[in-house]
């Protein structure tokens, strides 16, 4: 047995397979059908200072090899988060980190400070600066590097937590943005979040989404999120956290080759909710057959990275 031990930001995890924000709900959903103690971390969805319905329907397309989503940040808002699931996360054994998505500074501040008072369950935050899917959502800050600085900034004098920042394939350069939220404090990037996609129906002639244009997530963006990981991990000394397109054992794997620590688990979370679970199985049965005793022999572990 390996030892799928990963540490980032000075917090040890079982094991390097989260599952991502927005697919696993807020963690509870299927406590009854999966074991989720197992899972590495839980990452809950993006919560806001109020709730959010998100936008119209439909919101949900399936495009080969994947899906297109603008859900648009749809969550019971920072309140009802802390009173109704906060004392569940003191029953869980895995860690539970909480995403923050906002549509201002300041938003994002308030709801960090909220959960800061209450969240001794809590390991950590990832702040979604990334959303393609709301006006104003976060996006703004992941595509400017100064502004992602200092939105770190402001965050890390308020906790001591674990703080990721989540970054979007939907930038000139992610190495950029990766450097403000480093200097800002941040202790780990994960990337990536959706793709900027659209779908059409030729009868009708119209979107296939309300809001036109959505996020492409699912087995298409793998090759798209490894080499973001990879430009990330060469480009910035602070672990990277891999998403995208990860359906097996193998996807980690070549997360983690690429220069990951640890990876989430999204869109086949729909298929299969207890696919993470499974997922991990299969990597230390990789690692076992493969001779690999630690995660670190294989993160970054690319051999022609010239
Ligand atoms: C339906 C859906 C909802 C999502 N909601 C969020 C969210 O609330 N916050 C966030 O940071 N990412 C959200 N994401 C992005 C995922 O966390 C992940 O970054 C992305 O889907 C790529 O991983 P995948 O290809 O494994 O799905 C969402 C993705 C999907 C498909």
């Amino acid at each position: 047995m390996a030892n799928l031990k990963v540490s980032i930001g000075g917090v040890e995890f079982n094991n390097p397979v989260f599952v991502a924000s927005g697919t696993f709900g807020y963690g509870n959903d299927v406590s009854e059908l999966v074991d989720v103690n197992q899972l590495g971390a839980i990452i809950t969805k993006s919560i806001t200072f109020h709730p959010r319905e998100g936008n119209p329907p439909p919101r949900i397309i399936e495009t080969p090899s994947g899906m297109l989503n603008s859900i648009g940040l749809a969550n019971i808002g920072v309140d009802q988060f802390i009173k109704e699931m906060i004392p569940y996360y003191a029953s869980l054994e895995t860690k539970v980190i909480v995403n923050i998505a906002g549509s201002s500074m300041e938003e994002y501040l308030n709801v960090l400070e909220k959960v800061e008072k209450v969240g001794e369950n809590i390991y950590g935050y990832e702040i979604n600066v990334s959303c393609p899917n709301v006006e104003k959502g976060g996006m703004e800050f992941g595509v400017n590097s100064l502004m992602t600085r200092n939105l770190t900034e402001l965050l890390r004098k308020r906790t001591e937590k674990l703080l990721i920042v989540k970054l979007s394939p939907n930038v000139t350069d992610i190495t950029d943005i990766a450097k403000g939220a480093k200097e800002g404090g941040a202790d780990a990037i994960s990337a990536i979040n959706t793709v900027i996609g659209m779908s059409i129906d030729i009868s009708s002639r119209k979107s296939n989404l309300a809001t036109k244009f959505g996020g492409l997530s699912g087995p298409a963006i793998k090759p798209i999120g490894i080499a973001n990981v990879h430009k990330l991990s060469s480009a910035i000394q602070i672990p990277v956290i891999g998403i995208g397109g990860i359906t097996s054992a193998e996807d980690v794997v070549e997360y983690l080759l690429a220069g990951a620590t640890a990876v989430q688990i999204g869109t086949a979370n729909f298929r299969d909710p207890g696919i993470g679970v499974k997922i991990i199985a299969e990597v230390d049965a990789y690692c076992d057959s493969n001779g690999y005793y630690d995660m670190s022999e294989l993160t970054g572990a690319l051999v022609n990275d010239s």
